[in-house]
């Protein structure tokens, strides 16, 4: 299996790469449905970076308790810089998520978190992690995605699709990247029980917020 990116150089600098290029819209997309969030208990996080969905959800349930792993130590580090207020909710783990399986004893997950992290998968490792997930979910568990998008429109083509083909070239020069286009996760979670219950497009399609719930 090839290396995990290492988006350690960046871990610093990530916030202000994001304001510059896409403003305040990115964030928007990963906060969208955290007023969806208030019964959940129990939080996976999975690719957060420098965790600022994590300190959003932590502030904003605060009965909540989250997992948060991630390959990069440095954006695991400024995760719980950002998160001290919080830091007795909140667990970090260094792990490739292609090679982590969850431990089987641990407390059922409500709540599964990836905010552009799915885009540096391909379609058989998400539906491989989906599939690992499956015994530490709680039943009806929800998972919040934000992702990029190319929407089957004039903009899709000739926007859209040149800025997502820009964007993993210059992560895979950032950080060694392999994975070069959009998966597709849908049919992977689909596969693993869970079902697509609402989706916000944001900037014409190109990002999407989406809520999907576990239902067998
Ligand atoms: C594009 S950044 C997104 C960060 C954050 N979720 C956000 O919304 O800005 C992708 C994150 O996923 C992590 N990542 C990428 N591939 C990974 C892998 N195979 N295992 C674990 N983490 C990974 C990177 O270290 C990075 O923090």
């Amino acid at each position: 299996m090839s290396k995990a990116p290492n988006f350690n150089r960046l871990a610093l600098i990530y916030r202000w790469l994001e304001y510059l290029t896409f403003g305040p819209f990115l964030h928007r997309c990963r906060t969208h449905f955290l007023p969806h969030l208030e019964h959940c208990r129990n939080a996976l996080i999975l690719g957060d970076g420098d965790g600022r969905f994590t300190a959003a959800l932590l502030r904003f349930n605060p009965a909540i308790h989250v997992t948060a792993i991630d390959a990069s130590p440095a954006m695991l580090a400024a995760l719980r810089k950002r998160c001290s207020p919080s830091i007795s909710r909140l667990t970090t783990q260094t792990a490739d998520l292609r090679q982590w399986a969850p431990d089987p004893s641990a407390l059922r997950y409500d709540l599964v978190c990836t905010h552009f992290f799915l885009d540096c998968l391909s379609t058989e490792e998400i539906a491989a992690i989906a599939h690992r997930l499956t015994p530490v979910l709680a039943p009806n568990a929800l998972w919040i995605i934000s992702e990029f998008a190319i929407p089957s429109t004039a903009f899709g083509h000739f926007a859209a699709a040149p800025l997502v083909w820009l964007l993993y070239r210059a992560f895979r020069l950032l950080t060694g990247l392999r994975q070069q286009s959009l998966p597709g996760y849908p049919s992977a979670l689909t596969a693993s029980g869970w079902s697509l219950q609402s989706q916000i497009p944001q900037l014409r399609g190109l990002l999407s917020s989406q809520l999907w719930q576990r239902v067998s």
